[in-house]
């Protein structure tokens, strides 16, 4: 069963900081999940919300930001978990310090391209901006060390058809998994699917499995139900305690 520290190991620190995706490599594990979009002048970052009210110590929409505007914006002052005191400058990390990450430690990583609020011309610069800072710097976009998803199936298709080599996932919610969901998958190209773990049920399974796709569910803090999708054929579980879950399943 695959472990994805979702947006790092987020209760040990401020979710999608470098600092929460060191400690996933430190507690030994495989793989972070991770969140990129960009900001108005076109810089890729790693930030799950496309406004800054719920994770920093500003607010309004990261569409309206440039670089420049990121060193005076803190990502870890809403953490409430250990250590909380030592986030005050933690900085929203650019697409390029994950990438730097990755290539220093071999880590996997599923980067989940949002579904950029700001419309459609914003969804391709940021797809472009992913292939020239991720897949043209990443050293390993082998399937086994990068997989790409996201909710914005039409980003994956065209992923597809630019870089067949690289490993897709298509995202959904337990309110448009079903029925569409196979062949969208086969349509976009993609091998994986990412479905939510609310309503999904082992019938649900049983048909993604027999289309061959690779399952990995989120987000799954759960022991027990990790192990249930683990028994109905699930291939790896998205969760906010990757250390523990590790442990629990060992
Ligand atoms: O990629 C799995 C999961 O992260 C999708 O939802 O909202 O946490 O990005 P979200
Ligand atoms: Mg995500």
């Amino acid at each position: 069963m695959e472990i994805f520290a979702h947006r790092g190991l987020n209760h040990q620190a401020p979710e999608n900081t470098m600092t929460a995706f060191r400690l996933a490599h430190e507690s030994g594990l495989d793989w972070i999940e991770t969140d990129v979009d960009i900001l108005g002048d076109g810089t890729p970052v790693i930030l799950h919300d496309s406004t800054l009210d719920r994770t920093t110590n500003r607010t309004g929409s990261i569409y309206n930001l440039t670089a420049a505007d990121l060193s005076k914006i803190s990502a870890g002052v809403h953490f409430d978990g250990p250590n909380s005191e030592q986030y005050a400058q933690e900085p929203i990390p650019t697409l390029d310090d994950l990438v730097d990450f990755l290539n220093e430690t071999g880590m996997g990583c599923n980067l989940e391209i949002k579904s950029n609020e700001a419309g459609g011309e914003m969804s391709l610069n940021l797809l472009e901006a992913v292939e020239e800072r991720c897949f043209q710097r990443l050293k390993d976009r082998s399937p086994e060390r990068l997989l790409v998803s996201s909710f914005n199936h039409v980003l994956l298709y065209i992923i597809h058809q630019r870089h067949p080599e690289i490993a897709t996932a298509c995202l959904y919610t337990k309110d448009n998994l079903w029925p569409d969901a196979l062949s969208v998958c086969e349509l976009v190209g993609a091998k994986t699917i990412h479905p939510q773990n609310e309503g999904l049920t082992p019938e649900i399974i049983k048909h993604l499995k027999q289309a061959n796709l690779t399952i990995n569910v989120w987000t799954v803090n759960d022991p027990t139900r990790t192990r249930e999708l683990k028994d109905l054929g699930a291939d790896g579980v998205f969760t906010d305690i990757a250390d523990e879950m590790t442990t629990a399943l060992r």
